[in-house]
């Protein structure tokens, strides 16, 4: 990213919810975690100037707050999608075709595992055994579930999704 880009990125980010997070926490012990959990479900993902602001007004390092944020798994660093295509790779997935059903997916809408597609709609994760093996292939989007996927009923799922808000 040249710096003009990451720039204008950081001026788009409107830091009053990120704000009105930490006043609500910052006189407590241990506010880390909540300050982080709060801005996290205020902007969908920690946005990067959030980060600095969180360290200027808790009187942390940074440094310590990446280091919070990599260990949890729940935390994210870029912006996710509504849509949360979890493709399971798990070993009866991967047996009954699961690598066609992530072809699919990225043949549709452009996005491997850990991607998120343009407009912030769709972001895949390969995950391992979701635990419904008796209908593998499968895939959840969001809490839903789909399974004995065939590349028609993936498609049809996408096309679902995709005439959704
Ligand atoms: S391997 Fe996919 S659900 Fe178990």
């Amino acid at each position: 990213m040249t710096e003009t880009a990451q720039q204008e990125t950081v001026e788009e980010i409107d830091l009053t919810a990120a704000n009105r997070v930490i006043d609500k926490y910052i006189d407590m012990h241990g506010s880390l975690m909540p300050v982080l959990q709060g801005i996290q479900e205020a902007y969908g993902y920690i946005p990067e100037e959030t980060v600095h602001l969180t360290a200027e007004r808790l009187n942390v390092y940074a440094s310590q707050i990446y280091g919070v944020l990599t260990f949890y798994a729940q935390f994210h660093l870029q912006p996710r999608g509504k849509y949360i295509v979890r493709v399971c790779m798990g070993t009866a997935c991967h047996v009954k075709g699961a690598g066609r059903i992530a072809e699919t997916l990225k043949d549709r809408l452009g996005i491997e595992h850990a991607e998120t597609t343009e407009d912030v709609k769709f972001t895949a994760e390969y995950v391992a055994c979701i635990g419904a093996c008796g209908m593998a292939p499968v895939i959840m989007v969001n809490d839903a579930t789909y399974g004995s996927l065939t590349v028609q009923k993936m498609d049809d799922v996408i096309k679902k999704y995709q005439a959704m808000d």
